[in-house]
C-alpha cells in the first residue's frame, strides 16, 4: 500500500549528519576507530548522585505519571536554582516540567503560533526550531547571521526582518552551533523591540551552565514576559533521561498544562525524581568539573584548528561547539566532512544541518571527547587535510 503523508511531515528535513553517522557506525563496526566529534550531547555518563537518585525512585516505585506541570518539589528545586544563580524570584508556579527542552519547545509552538505567522530565528541556528515551527504551521523566517553580529539576532535585524506575519523570535544563548551568548543588554534589546512590535520572545537557555570565563544572563533578569526553555540534557548531562521545563509568564501556565496534558500527560516519573538531586551541592561539585573541562577542550581545540587554517571568527563562550568556516580549503562542507570520516575516521557536521546561510562552507565540530582524544583529532585532520587540499587546490 502507498502511504500519503502529511505536507507538514514531508516539509522536514532530516538531520544531514545522520547519513554520516550511519557512514560512521558502519566503519567503527568494521573495526576502524572513528572519533566522534559530530553528536551535540556530553561524553559524560549522568552523575553518580542524580543514577542513584533515579534508582532510588524506581526502587520506591515512583513509576506513575506525575501532574502535568511536573512535581512541585521539582519545580520549587528548579526556582531555588534561579534564586541562587540568578538572584531571581521565579515563582514555581510558572514552571513546567517538560519531556526534554523539545518538549518545551513544543509546548511554547502550540502556545504562540498560528498557522502562517512568522517567527524570526537565526541562520545557522538549531534546526528543530524551525521543524517545530512548521509542525504548527507557522514559518521559520530564517535571519542570516554572521561573525559581525556575533551569530545572534540583534533589534537591528528584527527591525529589518520584520514583517506584517511576524509574530515573535526564538533566539538561543548560548547557541547551537556557534556557542555564542547574548550579554544582559542584548537580551534587554532584543526584548524592548519585540515589545514595541506586540511580539513575543522565546530564549533557549538549555546550554546555560555551559559557559566558559562567564556565566550567561537569563532573559528573566531583564523580561519577565519572556519564555524560556532549559533542559536537563547538557549541563546537568541527562541527555536520554528526557527532561527539560519551561518558564512561562503566569497567566500562559493553564494553557500550557493543558497542552501538556494533551501532548504528553507528563514527563517521565523517575527522571523527574533523579533529577531533584541535580541541585545537591556534590552533584553541583561534579558538574562544575565537568565545565571546567570543557572549557578547556575548548581552549586546546579552538586555536588548534585555527592553527590548520580553519576560520573561527568568534571564540564561542559557550555550549560546546566549534563553528568554523571552510572556504580557505575549498569545496563543499558535506564532502568534507565524508572525506575526513573515510581517509581519517574523524566524524563532524556539515553546515547545512543548521540553515542555508553559507551552510556549504561551514562545519561543526563538538569537543564532547577528552583531550587526548581531541589531539588525536587535530594531527588526523591535519594530515586529512593534505590529501583534501591535494584535491581542491584553489
Ligand atoms: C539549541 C538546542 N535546543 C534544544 C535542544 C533539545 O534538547 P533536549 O530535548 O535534549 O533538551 C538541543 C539539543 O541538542 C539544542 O541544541
Amino acid at each position: 500500500m502507498a502511504f500519503t503523508y502529511s505536507a507538514r511531515s514531508r516539509a522536514i528535513e532530516p538531520f544531514h549528519v545522520m547519513a554520516l553517522l550511519a557512514r560512521a557506525n558502519q566503519l567503527q563496526a568494521d573495526g576502524h576507530d572513528v572519533i566522534h566529534l559530530e553528536i551535540g550531547e556530553p561524553d559524560f555518563t549522568t552523575a553518580a548522585p542524580i543514577v542513584a537518585a533515579g534508582q532510588a525512585a524506581l526502587a520506591a516505585g515512583h513509576t506513575s505519571y506525575t501532574a502535568a506541570r511536573g512535581l512541585p518539589a521539582l519545580r520549587e528545586a528548579i526556582a531555588g536554582f534561579y534564586q541562587q544563580r540568578y538572584n531571581l524570584s521565579i515563582d514555581p508556579q510558572r514552571i513546567l516540567i517538560t519531556p526534554g527542552g523539545s518538549g518545551a519547545l513544543l509546548l511554547a509552538s502550540s502556545l504562540l503560533v498560528d498557522p502562517g505567522k512568522h517567527w524570526l530565528l537565526a541562520d545557522p541556528g538549531y534546526p528543530c526550531n524551525r521543524h517545530f515551527l512548521r509542525l504548527v504551521e507557522g514559518a521559520a523566517q530564517l535571519v542570516p547571521v554572521g561573525p559581525e553580529v556575533r551569530y545572534q539576532l540583534t533589534p537591528e535585524l528584527v527591525e529589518r526582518y520584520w514583517d506584517s506575519q511576524s509574530v515573535g523570535a526564538l533566539v538561543a544563548s548560548p547557541a547551537n552551533p556557534t556557542g555564542t551568548v547574548l550579554s544582559r543588554e542584548e537580551l534587554a534589546g532584543l526584548s524592548r523591540t519585540l515589545k514595541e512590535r506586540g511580539g513575543h520572545l522565546v530564549v533557549d537557555e538549555i546550554y546555560h551552565g555551559l559557559t566558559y570565563g562567564l556565566d550567561a544572563a537569563s532573559v528573566l533578569e531583564v523580561d519577565d514576559e519572556a519564555f524560556v526553555l532549559n533542559s536537563f540534557s547538557k549541563y546537568f548531562g541527562m541527555t536520554g533521561w528526557r527532561l527539560g521545563w519551561l518558564v512561562a509568564p503566569p497567566e500562559a501556565v493553564p494553557e500550557l498544562e493543558k497542552l501538556a496534558q494533551n501532548l504528553y500527560i507528563s514527563a517521565p516519573s523517575m527522571a523527574q525524581h533523579a533529577a531533584l538531586a541535580c541541585f545537591q551541592a556534590d552533584t553541583l561539585a561534579i558538574l562544575e568539573e565537568r565545565r571546567a573541562a570543557f572549557a578547556q577542550r575548548r581552549d586546546y581545540l579552538l586555536p588548534a584548528l585555527r592553527e590548520l587554517g580553519f576560520k573561527i571568527a568568534v571564540e564561542p563562550e559557550g555550549a560546546f561547539y566549534l563553528y568554523a568556516d571552510i572556504s580557505a580549503f575549498g569545496g563543499d562542507a558535506f564532502a568534507f566532512c565524508q572525506h575526513f570520516l573515510e581517509t581519517e575516521h574523524v566524524a563532524f557536521t556539515p553546515g547545512l544541518d543548521f540553515g542555508r546561510y553559507l551552510a556549504t562552507q561551514h562545519v561543526r565540530f563538538a569537543y564532547t571527547q577528552d583531550l587526548p582524544r581531541l589531539e588525536q583529532a587535530v594531527e588526523r585532520i591535519a594530515r586529512g587535510l593534505k590529501t583534501w587540499q591535494a584535491s581542491h587546490a584553489l
